[in-house]
């Protein structure tokens, strides 16, 4: 499996290179700070408007802190310039996640550069950067986060429940 398309909201699709997502986050997995776990993990992120954002783990001695590589990666994403307009919107159609950065894809790897499932956590904080559409690279094959997270906890949950100001 080498490209695979996506499909984008409002009918746009974009083709996927797993093989450069899965290299990409290799080559970042090097850069991993995990001395006490060893675990180097790297993660790599297509986003809706071509680019490529990476992160890796971060490990500290006040174990608790460790960064997983996909918070660091999310935190790129966010960091990161973006285009004007995400995708090749048709004249007159409003682009797909205009108004914040979003991912289409993630591969991530450990060491050894075969994927690695993302922790709980990390899914929690996927789905905020992609939705439940987004897809994740398995030893299987890429699955959408909504496979990995089912009936996940969202901002619409917040909105739908909190109390009255
Ligand atoms: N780790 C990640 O970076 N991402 C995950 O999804 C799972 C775990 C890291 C955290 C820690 O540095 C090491 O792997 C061992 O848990």
């Amino acid at each position: 499996m080498v490209a695979h398309v996506a499909k984008l909201s409002h009918g746009f699709a974009m083709t996927i290179d797993w093989e450069a997502l899965r290299t990409a986050a290799v080559v970042v997995a090097g850069r991993a700070y995990a001395p006490y776990s060893r675990l180097r993990v790297g993660a790599a992120g297509l986003t809706a408007d071509g680019r490529v954002v990476t992160g890796c783990n971060v490990e500290n001695a006040s174990f608790g802190l460790t960064l997983c590589a996909e918070c660091g990666l999310v935190s790129a994403l966010h960091a990161s310039e973006r285009a004007a307009a995400q995708g090749t919107p048709a004249p007159g159609t409003p682009a797909p996640g205009a108004s914040a950065p979003v991912l289409v894809a993630v591969a991530v790897v450990a060491g050894d550069g075969n994927p690695l499932v993302p922790c709980g956590r990390c899914r929690q904080l996927l789905l905020e950067a992609g939705g439940a559409s987004l897809l994740i690279d398995t030893a299987g094959g890429p699955v959408p986060l909504s496979d990995l997270l089912p009936a996940a906890f969202g901002a619409p949950d917040l909105s739908a429940r909190r109390e009255p100001a």
